[in-house]
C-alpha cells in the first residue's frame, strides 16, 4: 500500500520537484504514472524506495513510515518492493539464471530455495530456454524480462517500474505491459511509470498524471484525457 500525504520534495538547489502530492494506491492495484519529462516521476519512485526523504509530508509504503524510517529498516522495506530500472542494471558476466539467482542469494536464500524458485520465475517471464545466456546475448525485450524476473524473484508485495519499455518497439512494449498485467492478476501491486501514451491507452487502467510536481488528474480515462 502506498499513501502520500501533502508530500513536498525540494532538491538542494531549491528545485521543488514534488510540490504537494496526495496519492493513495491500494494493495492489488495496477496504476500508470504519467507526465512530461521533469515532472517528478522518478523523484516519486525514489521517495517510495527511501532513496530520498521528503522535505515535508508523509510517505507510507507497505507499512513503513518513510519520512522517519531508520536506516537499518530500509532493507526490510526494499524486500517488499521489486524495482525495475529503465537501464536494466543486469550483471554483464552472469547468466540469465545467475542474474536472477543473485537477487535471492543476497537476501540469504538457500540453494534449495533458489533451485526451486528461479526456474518458476524464468518460466513466468518466458525465458526458460534462455537461462544460460549472458545479457549481451539477449534482445532488449529479453533483457527487460530478466529485469522483471529479478524484481519478482523475492515475491515482493509491489512492483515499481520506471519506464520499463523505454527502448523497445511497440509490439515488445505491449508484451511487457501484458506481462506486468499478468503479474498483477497474480496479486502483486504494480506501478508503471511511462511516457508512452498509445501504450497506456491500450489498457483500461488507473492513470495518475503529474505535471510540475503535482497530480493533475487521476482516473480511468487514459493518458490523453488531461491534455488540451
Ligand atoms: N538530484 C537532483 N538534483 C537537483 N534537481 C533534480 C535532481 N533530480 C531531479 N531533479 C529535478 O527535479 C525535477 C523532477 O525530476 P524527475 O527526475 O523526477 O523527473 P521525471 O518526471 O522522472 O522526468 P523524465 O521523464 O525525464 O525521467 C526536474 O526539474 C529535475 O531537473
Ligand atoms: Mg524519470
Amino acid at each position: 500500500m502506498i499513501d502520500l500525504k501533502n508530500v513536498v520534495k525540494s532538491y538542494e538547489e531549491g528545485i521543488r520537484a514534488i510540490n504537494g502530492i496526495d496519492l493513495h494506491i491500494d494493495d492489488g492495484e495496477f496504476v500508470f504514472l504519467v507526465g512530461p519529462s521533469g515532472s517528478g516521476k522518478t523523484t516519486i519512485i525514489k521517495l517510495l524506495t527511501a532513496e530520498l526523504k521528503p522535505t515535508s509530508g508523509s510517505v507510507h509504503v507497505n507499512g513503513c513510515e518513510l519520512e522517519s524510517i531508520k536506516k537499518k529498516k530500509i532493507p526490510y522495506l526494499r524486500r517488499t518492493l521489486g524495482v525495475i530500472f529503465q537501464d536494466f542494471r543486469l550483471i554483464d558476466n552472469l547468466t540469465v539464471y545467475d542474474n536472477v539467482a543473485f537477487a535471492m542469494r543476497v537476501i540469504g536464500a538457500s540453494n534449495r530455495q533458489i533451485k526451486k524458485r528461479v526456474p518458476y520465475v524464468l518460466e513466468l517471464v518466458g525465458l526458460e530456454t534462455k537461462s544460460r545466456r549472458l545479457p549481451h546475448e539477449l534482445s532488449g525485450g529479453e533483457q527487460q524480462r530478466v529485469a522483471i524476473a529479478r524484481a519478482l524473484i523475492n515475491n515482493p508485495a509491489m512492483i515499481i517500474a520506471d519506464e520499463p519499455t523505454g527502448n523497445l518497439d511497440p509490439q515488445r512494449s505491449y508484451e511487457i505491459m501484458m506481462l506486468l498485467e499478468q503479474i498483477n492478476a497474480l496479486g502483486t501491486t504494480v506501478m508503471v511509470v511511462t511516457h508512452e501514451k498509445e501504450l497506456v491507452n491500450r489498457f483500461t487502467k488507473r492513470v495518475v498524471a503529474i505535471n510540475d510536481g503535482k497530480v493533475i488528474s487521476d482516473g480511468m480515462d487514459g493518458y490523453y484525457a488531461y491534455e488540451e
